[in-house]
């Protein structure tokens, strides 16, 4: 990778993401190889919001590696609590970590935490901003299956809040791929978003109802509808529960159809998605960790591929 942090899906290029899906294809296929590589490393996880998955899977990645990781814990039990700022924080972890994975709930503070540290950050997540590595490992459940290019895409639920969407899309335009946003109209992708994919020349399209374009796609990625980043708690409950898929719904799409989810979902995959062969999202939660195995071991070995 030519950059030490990893913060928005737009820094990676093609080559990029090629070389880590090449790497965690790689760890897949022989995890033993990659087992002690970074016995006497430390990753810390810094997490100001809940999750499950990313932290985990980063934990695991990194120990499956042989680093050790450390654990800034919950805020109310950390320094955070007596109004430490994000930069001390981060100022103090670089002093006992090789690097720094980072999820808070204000856009931008990745970057910002980036800018006073000289390990390395990635980017798990900041407020309705940017996942980059939940991508890589999207990336990877697509490509496994699908391949990158000559790939039809639609992308639904909260596209304003939802950080995992603002990065594979991103992300996609580096491949041949339509991509087909579905939301209501108060939820579409934000301006920001929608100018740096016109002007990267995407092939996107927005639609409010997914039946129309369901029977062409290759992936139906959906989304929770994100409701601790809702201003307004009436505007959550009227639109919930809108862009909700079943077993039923998939019977208009192509059998080969992948469901995926970057999880945890609410109520917008009924669970009778879960028996079909569509439904992708717990192998694509379980690529966490040869992902995140692939991008540590890149970051943390300083690799210039
Ligand atoms: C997502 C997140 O935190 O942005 N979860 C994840 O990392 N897998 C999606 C979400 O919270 O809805």
């Amino acid at each position: 990778m030519r950059q030490d942090h990893l913060i928005t899906a737009t820094q990676l290029s093609r080559p990029d993401i090629e070389a880590v899906l090449d790497r965690a294809r790689e760890i897949d296929g022989s995890r033993e190889a990659f087992e002690q590589r970074y016995s006497g490393s430390v990753l810390a996880l810094c997490f100001f919001e809940p999750s499950t998955r990313t932290k985990m899977s980063f934990e695991t990645a990194a120990k499956r590696l042989g680093a050790e990781t450390i654990d800034m814990g919950s805020i109310e039990s950390s320094s955070v609590k007596k109004g430490e700022s994000l930069a001390d924080t981060v100022r103090v972890i670089e002093g006992y970590a090789d690097a720094l994975v980072l999820r808070h709930p204000s856009e931008g503070s990745a970057k910002m935490a980036s800018e006073f540290v000289d390990v390395p950050v990635i980017n798990a997540g900041d407020g309705a901003g940017q996942h980059p590595s939940q991508t890589l490992l999207d990336l990877h459940t697509i490509r496994e299956r699908h391949g990158l290019d000559d790939l039809t895409i639609g992308i639904m639920g909260d596209l304003k809040y939802g950080r995992t969407v603002h990065s594979l899309a991103s992300a996609l335009t580096n491949f041949d791929a339509t991509q087909h946003f579905i939301s209501p109209e108060s939820l579409r992708l934000p301006r920001s978003v929608r100018f740096d994919l016109h002007e990267s020349g995407a092939q996107v399209r927005e639609h409010t109802e997914l039946d129309a374009v369901l029977p062409e796609l290759d992936v139906l990625y959906v989304t929770r509808i994100q409701r601790e980043r809702f201003p307004d708690e009436n505007e959550y409950h009227q639109i919930a529960g809108e862009y909700r898929i079943d077993a039923d719904t998939l019977s208009a799409a192509d059998p080969d159809l992948t469901v995926m989810h970057p999880l945890p979902r609410v109520d917008e995959i009924a669970a009778d998605v879960d028996e079909t062969s569509h439904a992708r999202y717990f192998e694509q939660a379980h690529n966490g960790v040869p992902v995140r195995m692939a991008l540590l071991d890149m970051l943390l070995g300083g690799d210039s591929a």
